[in-house]
């Protein structure tokens, strides 16, 4: 007897079509002028002082950041993983949970999530996983994994009739909170349950910025939702930092947005900013952080420094 195949019709359309892009060579050095101390930054304000990271011999208690903005596409999924990595570079342990259905975090570490087995959907639904055994090692040294896939995307709907529904993360990664120094958190592009979560979970909030008008529009929803879930649920909650993002120093409309950005948030924006370029997108392809992909790029330096930033705040 011959194994029944699937018809043509109920294959779904485009699934035998290989849309992959073969990743390139990194490219070679760029030139980029260190900014000191005291300079004008891309800001427009002087360059604060930033301390050395000092060493640590302990690891742990973690450290979260909620990695959010509702509005799409602003650099949220690739500031957790190039944070991540230019943490994991100064001797911090590193957890990157992917909190978006799309999965895109993990992608963007080589990983395809929807091959996978367990994601986080199931160590958050079903009590009797166990995180340790669904986080992954990536191949940046002491930075792990916490996958999803659209899996995810039902927990939203099933939490609801849960009991201490916002708590659910917090819960998740109490057991392994001693073993990392940063648990970063890839918020999906929504101010649902979800990044309730996140945000009931987080010590502090890293908003990615696009420097484009219609991004300041959505920012003051966002933080009155940080103040709601401060009040009512995680009296830690702290705004960690404004990062704006696919900066372009070229176009006056980026220093106007730019200018607009410092004059409404001050000192909560960051003094890095990140450009825009075309390495982010071929990282994605590359699978990997672009500290590890294109480490002299000025896209590599800018995470670097904010990592001290942010170990310094
Ligand atoms: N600084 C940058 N310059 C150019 N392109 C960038 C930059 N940062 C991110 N990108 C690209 O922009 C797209 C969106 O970025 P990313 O996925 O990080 O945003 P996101 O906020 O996580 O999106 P979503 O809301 O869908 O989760 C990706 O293709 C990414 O490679
Ligand atoms: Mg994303």
């Amino acid at each position: 007897m011959s194994t029944p195949q699937p018809s043509a019709e109920r294959r779904p359309r485009g699934a035998s079509v290989d849309l992959s892009l073969a990743p390139h060579a990194a490219p070679a050095d760029e030139d980029v002028v260190e900014q000191k101390e005291g300079e004008i930054g891309p800001t427009g304000r002087p360059l604060r002082f930033i301390p050395e990271p000092p060493l640590i011999a302990h690891h742990g208690p973690a450290k979260v950041l909620a990695v959010c903005n509702q509005k799409g596409g602003v650099g949220k999924t690739t500031s957790t993983i190039n944070l991540g990595a230019a943490l994991a570079e100064i001797g911090r342990r590193v957890l990157l949970v992917d909190f978006d259905p799309q999965g895109a975090l993990s992608v963007g570490l080589g990983i395809q999530p929807h091959h996978l087995d367990q994601t986080i959907y199931n160590v958050i639904m079903e009590r009797e996983v166990d995180v340790e055994n669904v986080i992954m090692r990536t191949n940046v040294a002491d930075m792990d994994l916490l996958p999803s896939n659209i899996d995810l995307s039902a927990a939203e709907v099933q939490l609801v009739a849960e009991v201490g529904r916002e708590h659910t993360l917090v819960r998740t990664l109490r057991p392994v909170m001693d073993r990392y120094d940063y648990v970063l958190v890839d918020c999906q592009p929504s101010l649902g349950l979800l990044t309730v979560n996140a945000l009931a979970a987080a010590d502090g909030v890293l908003i990615p910025l696009e420097c484009e008008f219609f991004s300041l529009r959505g920012v003051a929803l966002l933080i009155d939702t940080i103040e709601k879930v401060r009040e009512r649920l995680n009296p830690k909650l702290e705004i960690t930092g404004i990062l704006a993002t696919m900066y372009d120093p070229r176009t006056l409309h980026s220093r106007e947005v730019m200018a607009r950005v410092v004059e409404a948030f001050g000192e909560v924006v960051f003094d890095t900013v990140i450009n825009r370029t075309v390495r982010f997108p071929e990282t994605t392809v590359a699978g990997e952080p672009i500290t590890s992909w294109a480490p002299r790029s000025s896209g590599a330096k800018a995470y670097r420094s904010l990592a001290r930033e942010v170990i310094a705040r």
